[in-house]
């Protein structure tokens, strides 16, 4: 039996129907750009996540991008964003021209560790950019609480935990901004890329919808020099139907997370990751584990056909694209270990109990030889 690290074409047999008519609808249509399926499904992730507005873009990248332009954030500011996450995080705010300020994560969950911002703030700091890594919900009301004091701004990127929440409000919905991906593994994810913004701020709203089309919302007005970041109406029209089918598909990611969880506590070196409680509910669009013997057990589960992934691989302060920042190795030990420690197991939705268990009594066997 083979287990493939991602697959889409369950949950795709399942909902074929409903997508072919989406995408037909849009054929015969013949409105490509910014109409009404773009409008139904900015109303829908607004209200999902109980938000005045959302902003539809063409990727996560530039969500983030935008957002922190949006704030006016450029050269000679400084972004705090956590050590271990995409590389898109820092790209986003180096791509402003400003500087991205890294503080590490806790290795218990991933999320960045909300008590050591304070210390890498300054007169420049604009913004701190949490980032709820692998679905695992950042400590938002206490970082709420420090950027409040420090007088900076919040956004979030929210690209890895559509639905998460904490103490029952969604990520997404704490920050100023929050910033998201459709890219297609994402646990709400179009059929090619796509992207959004939510704020609660009508002013920030306003520029994001002007700036994402050539600084434009009167046809042929342009009161910014913007971009062209647009979400197309065929992947809306995909995002309007599987919207619907979200809470669902994080239920049974819940459900694969815990029974990976259940078999595999105590097995060999392995840290598990944090599940959630009450009140933090994560949705795994990752299952994280950690291991010192990661490569070979990556080796043995492939040779056994079960397919895994690296997040991230190459701590970004060692890729060579920021090597201007100066970060030598050493410097940030926390990132530095995960990248060479994690393995993110298959976790997506319609993976079946007994695949998982086929996975585990690989994990085990691997431990025991
Ligand atoms: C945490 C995080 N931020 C930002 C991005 C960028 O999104 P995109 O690939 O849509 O540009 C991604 C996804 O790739 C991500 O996982």
């Amino acid at each position: 039996m083979k287990i493939p690290f991602f697959s889409l074409e369950r949950q795709h047999q399942q909902i074929r129907k409903q997508l072919d008519a989406a995408f037909g609808q849009i054929v015969l249509d013949g409105n490509f750009i910014l109409d009404d399926q773009v409008a139904l499904f900015e109303q829908q992730y607004a209200d999902f996540h109980a938000m005045r507005h959302c902003a539809s873009v063409a990727n996560g990248f530039d969500a983030l991008f935008i957002s922190l332009k949006a704030l006016g954030i450029g050269v000679a500011d400084e972004v705090v964003v956590p050590s271990h996450t995409c590389f898109a995080t820092w790209l986003a705010v180096s791509r402003t021209g400003a500087t991205p300020i890294p503080v590490e994560v806790n290795p218990t969950d991933f999320t960045i560790d909300v008590s050591a911002i304070s210390a890498v703030c300054t007169s420049r700091t604009k913004a701190i950019v949490p980032v709820h890594l692998y679905g695992h919900p950042c400590a938002m009301p206490k970082l709420m609480e420090v950027a409040k004091k420090l007088n900076v701004s919040v956004i979030e990127d929210n690209a890895q935990a559509h639905g998460a929440s904490i103490n029952g409000k969604l990520t997404g919905s704490w920050g100023q901004l929050s910033a998201t991906s459709f890219y297609p593994t994402k646990n709400l994810g179009a059929l090619g890329d796509g992207g959004a913004i939510l704020t609660d701020d009508q002013e920030l709203y306003d520029w994001i919808k002007a700036y994402r089309n050539y600084g434009s919302v009167v046809k042929d007005q342009h009161k910014l020099q913007g971009v062209n970041s647009r979400l197309d109406e065929l992947q809306a029209a995909i995002l309007n139907v599987k919207l619907t089918r979200l809470v669902g598909w994080n239920n049974a990611r819940r459900e694969n997370a815990k029974l990976y969880s259940q078999i595999l506590a105590g097995v060999g070196d392995l840290v598990l990751p944090s599940v959630g409680d009450d009140s933090i509910q994560p949705v795994f669009h990752l299952y994280v584990i950690q291991t010192n013997f990661r490569d070979k057990l990556k080796e043995f589960l492939l040779a056994e056909g079960i397919g895994t992934a690296i997040h991230y691989p190459v701590p970004i302060h060692l890729q060579p694209a920021f090597e201007n920042l100066g970060r030598k190795k050493g410097s940030l030990p926390i990132a530095e270990k995960l990248s060479q420690t994690v393995l993110s197991l298959p976790i997506w939705p319609e993976l079946q109990h007994q695949e998982i268990e086929m996975v585990c009594e690989k994990i085990k066997k691997f431990f025991a030889i």
